[in-house]
């Protein structure tokens, strides 16, 4: 059994975030079968605390330990292995779970991957509102395709992951494994109204606010779950990742470029064109609808391609790896 003691915090000011008191120390001792850990308070919830780990040198250090506290049954754990298996790639990884000995208490405990919370990172100046919230909502769907219903929409219980490429949930609520995938009417009526509030409330700008629209729409006028689903992995794909720091990087670059001589024949200017386009076959950019019509209506393409259609099954390909199918049958 593991078991956490109370350390002193050396002069550190930890600040709890708001909600119920936290009911563990900030700063404990974690102490594994073969290794002690420094283990810092870094958030915590209803049910839960979080600490993020150093045991110089240890393997899980920069990981966090996840507390149920007080103890009490919890699907989480359960649900974020069955999503894990599922490899449908929108959860954080969870390496050992355990139980945990604080004072006379026996805790339910896991030690997982650390994705620093949506909330904290959509405050960096080179987050990228439509990028995280894209993200943000192919995990809610993708996990409801897997029969998986995210409680509580806020971005707290979201993260982004270290290399910045994807949103990741970190906390999946109560609702557990359902017995079936939920239609998208009903999935609307659970997380709709959240995600829209939580997602106006950290719009920096009149282009964040305009590819919220944009985005509510993609999810409004697609008539299943996983017909949204395609759509946004396609957009998805034009950018990958959930900062603007290139786009950032580009602009000084144009902008240095441009003080003299003639424009490159590389097209690199048309790079800053928003990140809903993406650039088709004939070298051009287009907005989604459009870009899915070129392909759609360009009977000479098709005919010597057939692009549409290998796109759509590479897309449906993706999307049922990523919803329904176990890693390993063994
Ligand atoms: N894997 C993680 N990486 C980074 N921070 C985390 C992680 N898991 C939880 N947190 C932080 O701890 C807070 C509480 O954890 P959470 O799992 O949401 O608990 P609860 O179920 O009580 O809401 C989160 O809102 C987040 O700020
Ligand atoms: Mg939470």
């Amino acid at each position: 059994m593991w078991s956490l003691s109370e350390q002193p915090t050396r002069g550190k000011v930890i600040t709890p975030n708001r909600g119920r008191d936290v009911p563990l120390p900030l700063a404990c001792t974690l102490t594994l079968a073969d290794r002690q850990y420094s283990a810092v308070y870094e958030g915590h919830g209803q049910s839960k605390v979080a600490f993020r780990l150093d045991g110089a040198g240890g393997k899980y250090d920069g990981k966090m330990l996840k507390v149920i506290c007080p103890a009490k049954p919890d699907p989480e754990c359960e649900t974020m292995k069955h999503l894990a298996a599922l490899d449908c790639d929108v959860c954080v990884s969870i390496f050992m779970e355990g139980e945990l000995k604080y004072r006379n208490q026996v805790l339910p405990a896991w030690i997982c991957d650390y994705a620093e919370p949506l909330d904290k990172y959509l405050q960096r100046p080179e987050a990228d509102h439509n990028r995280c919230m894209t993200s943000k909502l192919m995990c809610i769907l993708r996990a409801a395709e897997s029969q998986c219903v995210v409680s509580d929409v806020g971005d707290y219980n979201f993260g982004v992951v270290s290399d910045e490429s994807k949103v990741v949930i970190l906390d999946m609520g109560s609702r557990g494994l359902q017995e079936e995938r939920p239609t998208k009417g009903k999935l609307t009526t659970q997380f709709w109204s959240n995600f829209l509030k939580y997602a106006m409330a950290s719009v920096k700008n009149e282009e964040d606010n305009t590819q919220l629209v944009t985005l509510a729409n993609v999810y409004r006028d697609a008539w299943s779950i996983r017909d949204a689903l395609l759509k946004l992995e396609l957009s998805w794909m034009t950018r990958p990742c959930c900062h603007n720091r290139e786009e950032r990087d580009r602009a000084d670059y144009s902008e240095s470029s441009s003080s003299g001589g003639e424009e490159e024949p590389t097209q690199a200017s048309k790079l800053h064109t928003p990140p809903t386009r993406a650039m088709a076959w004939d070298c051009e950019f287009y907005e989604e609808d459009e870009f899915i019509s070129w392909y759609d209506s360009n009977e000479e393409f098709n005919e010597s391609h057939e692009f549409t259609m290998i796109l759509m099954s590479h897309l449906s390909t993706l999307v049922d790896a990523r919803c329904q199918k176990p890693k390993s049958y063994g």
